[in-house]
């Protein structure tokens, strides 16, 4: 068989990019879980342990941070990709957590010799910084304290310790020892807390290099040889398209970024397996941390919407426990993620939680001194100023929860959907009406249609 013959042979898998939409918690861990059926492989290509991916099936919760949502089904095959900053003890902490329940982990999760390390200092750091942005007035980003913003700075200048370090104690201790150097300097100096020392760092961290050696790969060669041989991958995002680096609410955002562009570089292949993009909106949106948010509501009062969608929707961090900012669903700021994203297909999630409200609301363009705009502004400045302008939609009395097909569906729920479609011109392709695999609504497959 020539080249040519031996190429046309080969049947590729079809691959679809999950991303969120909002300031992320879309709900993408469950998505990517129902989707894992049709998946060999899932993969992680950016963020850290901040993110919180909460999945529920049949009946029995799981969160997950860094572990790729791929790791509930047997068989699928996990990759953290390059794009990933990886906490060692915490990789291990949530590996450890998965066998107690019963899984197997290693023989199926690969980790990219390529990913940055988050140390101790990086978590000294982020920590202080935001205890320091807090006395000075500056005013705290709210971060989720993991370390992720201080080990992408790393990765950016040139000096961070990687997953590939960790096999060579030698290069590892030249290393570390100038960065802790460098990192001491801010924490003593002026962050107000405490330098940090080196040997405790270093044996720790050759340690866990014992238990993280059978894992290291090289993840874009696998991904590509798995997909070759006909088999599907997901591309797993974390946090959402407004939190990322450069097209988010800056500097209200995190450190990476979180689009689906970027699912080719953090994985280490090209961006022709990136053949579908599954952009994942709640019905609604939230917010964890500070930044702008034009449609949140007021949710300490009983009785009011913000209280509702705070309380049914149960909008509590999965990663650090805080209260999230809850408002109505913002179309202009999605009509900016289909864009940015080239998303394919949506797919709405926590449908069920406004069951019951006597009006839905749907952001369709801002007033901006004095002036209408129809697409999220790319300045957080400005979106400070922008007042959300509604559409105003009938809600509905029955229950949505749990309901699996489409004719199901209250018709001013459907209604809602068909009017969200129609404005960010993009299809739905499933809707989400319960936290169970099974609450799930399917119009077109991601993987077949
Ligand atoms: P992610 O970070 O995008 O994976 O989202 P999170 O897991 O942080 O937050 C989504 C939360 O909503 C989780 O607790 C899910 O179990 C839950 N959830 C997902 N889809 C639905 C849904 O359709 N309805 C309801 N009521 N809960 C959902
Ligand atoms: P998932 O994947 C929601 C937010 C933090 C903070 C900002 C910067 O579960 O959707 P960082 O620790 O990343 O430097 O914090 O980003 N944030 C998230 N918000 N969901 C997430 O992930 C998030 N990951 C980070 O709250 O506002
Ligand atoms: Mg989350």
């Amino acid at each position: 068989m020539d080249t040519r013959s031996a190429a046309a042979a080969e049947v590729r898998g079809r691959n679809v990019v999950v991303v969120g939409t909002q300031w992320g918690d879309e709900g993408k861990g469950k998505v990517v879980d129902w989707l894992t059926d049709h998946a060999a492989g899932v993969v992680r290509f950016q963020g850290g342990h901040n993110a919180g991916h909460t999945l529920v099936i049949n009946g029995v919760k799981t969160a997950l941070q860094l572990i790729p949502s791929g790791i509930m089904r047997a068989g699928v095959a996990c990759y953290i990709g390059n794009g990933v900053v990886v906490d060692p003890a915490h990789l291990l902490l949530e590996i450890a957590r998965l066998e107690a329940a019963g899984l197997d982990v290693r023989s199926r999760l690969f980790l990219s010799e390529s990913c940055p390390l988050i140390l101790p200092f990086h978590v000294a750091v982020d920590k202080a910084r935001e205890a320091l942005r807090e006395t000075s007035g500056a005013g705290k980003i709210g971060t989720t304290g993991k370390g992720i913003g201080p080990a992408y700075e790393d990765k950016v200048a040139r000096r961070a310790l990687r997953v590939q370090d960790l096999k060579h104690p030698e290069r590892f201790a030249r290393k570390l020892r100038e960065l802790l150097a460098l990192h001491n300097v801010a924490l003593a100096g002026y962050l107000n807390s405490e330098a940090l020392e080196f040997q405790p760092i270093f044996d720790h961290a050759m340690q866990m290099a014992e238990q993280l050696k059978p894992m290291m790969a090289d993840v874009g060669v696998r991904i590509d040889a798995a997909n070759r041989a006909g088999g599907s991958i997901l591309f797993e995002g974390a946090q959402g398209t407004l939190l990322d680096i450069d097209h988010g609410t800056y500097p209200y955002v995190t450190s990476s970024n979180c689009v689906a562009g970027n699912a080719a570089a953090g994985s280490g292949v090209g961006p022709h397996l990136l053949h579908y993009m599954l952009g994942i909106t709640k019905a609604y949106t939230t917010r964890v941390g500070s930044g702008p948010f034009p449609t949140e509501l007021p949710m300490d009062e009983p009785g009011t919407v913000g209280y509702h969608l705070s309380t049914v929707g149960q909008e509590r961090g999965t990663v650090t426990g805080r209260a999230r900012r809850c408002g109505w669903l913002d179309g202009a700021a999605l009509k900016r993620a289909m864009l940015i994203n080239g998303i394919t297909g949506l797919c709405m999630t926590k449908l069920d939680v406004l069951d019951g409200l006597d009006e839905i609301r749907m952001c369709v363009g801002y007033e901006l001194h004095g002036e209408r705009v129809d697409i999220l502004p790319l300045d957080a400045d400005e979106i400070v100023h922008c007042q959300p302008v509604y559409e105003v939609f009938p809600g509905w009395t029955e229950k949505t929860f749990g309901v699996t097909a489409w004719d199901d569906l209250p018709l001013n729920a459907r209604c809602y959907l068909e009017r969200v479609q129609e404005f960010i011109k993009t299809p739905i392709a499933m809707v989400s009406t319960g936290p169970d695999r099974d609450h799930t609504i399917l119009l077109r497959h991601p993987y077949k249609d």
